[in-house]
């Protein structure tokens, strides 16, 4: 069987890249075909050189205004993309063309703390300021709107009174390394394989 390709866009850290590339490293049928960033300086690259993964840059022009990222993703032939921690919004002509291919991880209960703006610790914080009692992970397909498609699985967890936004954020971390690989691997592989 010809492996099944993976796109990874992500904009910072990429802890989860990471946590993705070692969960399928040893997956004959799996592979990372490319890591895309839009931050020429983002630790994410420096986590691909060591694992060894193709990893790019483009920036705002190569991605809004022409059809160069969509080109390149057009030559890899992707089965899924899969965005990991990626803070731009999606343009019209990706997600037209990748139609359920797309998803995306938000470090919340979506339609709670979504839309421009929410992303990493400036939705901690409004969990802690709101004093919610619970948080987790949204995985969803992507379409148009930040943070508004086809929910995938959301997993939650207990905030307690005394958990600062860092160590809520710990806790989301935690959740997003288990379950968003095996995600990627159920949109894969539906009947298992
Ligand atoms: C993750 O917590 C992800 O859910 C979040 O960014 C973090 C990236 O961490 N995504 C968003 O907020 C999207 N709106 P990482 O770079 O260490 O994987």
């Amino acid at each position: 069987m010809k492996p099944k390709q993976i796109i990874l866009l992500a904009s910072g850290s990429g802890s989860n890249v990471e946590n993705i590339a070692t969960y399928f490293k040893h997956d004959p049928n799996v592979t990372i075909a490319a890591v895309l960033t839009n931050k020429r300086d983002a630790k994410v690259l420096d986590r691909c050189n060591r694992l060894k993964i193709n990893a790019l840059y483009f920036n705002k022009h190569s991605f809004f205004d022409s059809d160069c990222v969509l080109n390149l993703l057009k030559s890899l032939k992707p089965d899924l993309i899969v965005l990991a921690g990626f803070l731009w919004k999606i343009p019209e002509n990706l997600v037209k063309t990748y139609p359920n291919s797309i998803i995306n991880i938000h470090p919340a209960l979506l339609p709670k703390y979504g839309g421009k703006g929410m992303y990493g610790m400036n939705v901690h914080k409004a969990v802690k300021e709101n004093r919610d009692t619970e948080t987790g992970i949204t995985i969803h397909y992507v379409n148009e709107n930040y943070d508004e498609g086809a929910i995938i699985r959301q997993v939650k967890t207990i905030v307690l009174p005394e958990d600062s936004p860092v160590q809520i954020a710990e806790k989301v971390h935690q959740l997003e390394y288990e379950h968003f690989p095996k995600v990627i691997k159920h949109l894969l592989f539906p009947h298992g394989n």
